[in-house]
């Protein structure tokens, strides 16, 4: 089986149901955002912060190709900009997770710790800004995605199991 990548927009639930999907499936859970701070052994937000976006698109690209090289079988979580690298398709199967914006949104908003998901998001910091970005890139998401679920308003569990379906039977 190749790897399972999936992408999507910002506070969609990527990371949640990458977990949810590898508990159904006995894989791991792999997230790039993850592998990045461990690689450089500090957050996302901080590198925005000292190094700029591009730093930040540089290291997705190395990510990539060490998941494109070294890993096999997992669930892989990515950042929203992470659909950009450019050999998405060798690492495995890209599952687009699709939701409004409003839902998204509202997603973060109602997290117990929406603060904090929001501060970590160096691309978040404006309502108005995430939107125009969530319309600029809904457009790539579903031209590089092999496969679209729908998961507004469903639960975790009930996402991973419609993965499921779609994916590994
Ligand atoms: C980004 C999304 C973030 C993170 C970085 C940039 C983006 O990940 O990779 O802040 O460009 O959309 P999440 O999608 O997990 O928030």
């Amino acid at each position: 089986m190749k790897n399972v990548v999936l992408i999507g927009f910002m506070g969609v639930g990527k990371g949640t149901i990458a977990r949810a999907l590898a508990k159904e499936s006995d894989l791991y859970a792999i997230d790039t955002d993850d592998l990045i701070e461990s690689l450089e052994n500090r957050k996302i937000r901080e590198i925005f912060e000292t190094e700029g976006e591009p730093y930040f698109r540089k290291l997705e690209q190395k990510t990539a190709d060490w998941l494109a090289r070294s890993v096999q079988n997992a669930i892989i979580s990515t950042g929203g900009g992470f659909y950009k690298v450019k050999n998405i398709k060798e690492i495995g199967t890209v599952l687009l997770l699709h939701a409004s914006f409003e839902a998204i949104y509202d997603r973060i908003l109602s997290h117990p710790n929406a603060k904090k998901k929001l501060a970590k998001r160096p691309l978040f910091q404006s309502p108005q800004k995430a939107k125009a970005l969530y319309e600029e890139r809904e457009k790539a998401y579903r031209e590089i995605a092999d496969r679209i679920i729908d998961v507004e308003g469903k639960s975790p569990k009930k996402i991973a199991k419609e993965i499921k379906k779609l994916l590994f039977r």
